[in-house]
């Protein structure tokens, strides 16, 4: 039996993951050692093998089909625009995507300004800004901190993940506008999809009923 590959987004997420495989069954005993710098583990009975990557790099994988299957958020789905399948809400990692900023930026908003917007999702502001909102704006790409960009007068405005509001609060900065709700998803190489399709939704039927 060929063996199944997955890419688990790096970090929480690929915790939340391995707690749901581990109720249907699918354990991985390597992976549970905190402490391992080991990048990639396999259960040999189930002829399953997981790896974890950044979370932009999860599309990535799954597109070339060095990974069948890939958990990953819908924000990097969104943003990395890579030729998969997305099959499944895991109902986990569950955020937004907002425009946020000074309450004083709200203005800028509605009067449709040219103004600067920073942000670690470039195609999602782009997308959200010229063909929703039909807003010329500059977009400013940066890795991280993003709250840092309006404080310090780099942008008027951000595009980010909200989750529990905190970072905000602590930063003086609001939501402006919501782009979209985020959470985890199933995405899957178009290829194994149909060579591995048995297989592939067995699995899916399988963590939906553990997640019911
Ligand atoms: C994310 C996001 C916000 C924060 C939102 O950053 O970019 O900064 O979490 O969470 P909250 O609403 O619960 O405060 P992350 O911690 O992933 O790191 P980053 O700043 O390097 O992007």
């Amino acid at each position: 039996m060929r063996y199944l590959t997955f890419a688990l987004t790096k970090g929480r997420l690929a915790k939340k993951t391995m707690d749901l495989f581990r109720r249907v069954g699918i354990t991985c005993q390597e992976m549970e050692d905190p402490d391992s710098r080991k990048l990639i583990f396999t259960n040999e009975e189930l002829g399953l093998r997981f790896f974890l990557a950044k979370g932009p790099d999860v599309p990535t994988y799954v597109e070339y089909g060095a990974a069948d299957i890939g958990i990953v958020g819908k924000d990097t789905i969104m943003e990395e625009q890579r030729k998969l399948y997305e099959v499944m809400d895991l109902g986990f990692g569950k955020c937004r995507m907002c425009v946020c900023g000074p309450a004083s930026a709200q203005e800028l908003l509605r009067h449709q300004e040219l103004i600067r917007v920073a942000t670690k999702y470039p195609n999602i502001a782009k997308d959200y800004f010229y063909n929703k909102k039909h807003q010329t704006v500059e977009i400013i790409k940066l890795n991280g901190s993003i709250e840092l960009a309006p404080i310090v007068g780099l942008s008027e405005v951000i595009v980010d993940i909200v989750e529990t509001g905190t970072t905000l609060r602590e930063n003086g900065l609001s939501v402006l506008e919501e782009i979209c709700p985020l959470s985890a998803r199933v995405v899957v190489n178009q290829v194994s999809m149909r060579m591995e399709n048995e297989r592939i939704t067995g699995l899916l039927k399988e963590l939906k009923k553990a997640l019911e």
